[in-house]
């Protein structure tokens, strides 16, 4: 069976209770993933695990080489990939540490490297898009949640941002309007580079904080840590439980 990989995002760069069996370093024709690849087995089955932002958390949003990881995990034999996400919540019942798997994307970033075919492009790369995430994992993650009476929101629109810094308070208002949810900075390319090569993928997303001017507060990175670190723990009892049921 081919293995899962899971794309850790803040708050989660590793997996504790994997088991390594190896750090892979694969070279792409993209360039150097973010980290080597953590083969392991967690709870008997094999995952690859692939922290986003590096091993040390040194590589922001904008200069995440996206081909590269997606491509090392598809020459691993990779078809179905969970990406975790820390975002900002916007719609009224995504409060800090719910946890939600979004149905649908905004991508407001630029500047990224869209796609595998930039230099070699042909009309037929011109994918559908219309469903970003893949309809079969996001219900295997819901499952898991519900096993583990895990509460977690089904649907949403993720607004991917460009970072690394924060929104303004107009921003979100704007994005509000756009129908979004959440906010994060990392959902694009990197849902629709999966879709490029025909991986199944889907978002398991942890609200970290409201979104700007939603409160009086300022955002500070160590509330964000605070409330992810509760939420991360809910989120690897659901990825344990999906894992162990694939
Ligand atoms: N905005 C964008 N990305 C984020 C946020 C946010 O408020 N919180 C965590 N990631």
């Amino acid at each position: 069976m081919s293995p899962l990989a899971i794309i850790g995002g803040t708050g989660l760069t590793a997996l504790e209770g994997l088991t390594i069996i190896d750090q892979r370093t694969v070279s792409t024709p993209f360039g150097e993933p973010s980290s080597p690849l953590i083969v392991g087995e967690y709870h008997n089955k094999k995952v690859i695990f692939l922290p986003r932002h590096g091993q040390n958390h040194t590589i922001p949003p904008h200069r995440i080489n996206y081909r590269a990881n997606i491509w090392a995990l598809k020459d691993q034999g990779v078809e179905q990939i969970i990406a975790v996400a820390a975002v900002g919540g916007i719609r009224s019942d995504l409060a800090p540490g719910v946890l939600a798997v979004p149905e649908q994307i905004i991508d407001y970033t630029y500047g990224r490297e869209q796609s595998f075919f930039s230099d070699n492009f042909s009309a037929d790369k011109h994918i559908d898009f219309t469903v970003p995430y893949d309809k079969n994992i996001r219900q295997k993650i819901l499952k898991a949640a519900k096993l583990q009476q895990v509460s977690i929101v089904d649907g949403g629109t993720y607004a991917a941002t460009q970072g690394p810094r924060l929104e303004t308070a107009a921003e979100i208002k704007r994005l509000a309007q756009d129908g979004c949810a959440m906010v994060g900075m990392t959902g694009m390319p990197e849902a629709y580079l999966a879709r490029e090569l025909n991986m199944a993928y889907a978002t398991c997303a942890v609200m970290a904080n409201w979104a700007a001017g939603l409160t009086d507060d300022v955002i500070t990175m160590d509330e964000i840590q605070q409330t992810l670190s509760k939420g991360m723990t809910q989120v690897k009892q659901v990825l344990a439980e999906l894992i162990l049921s694939q």
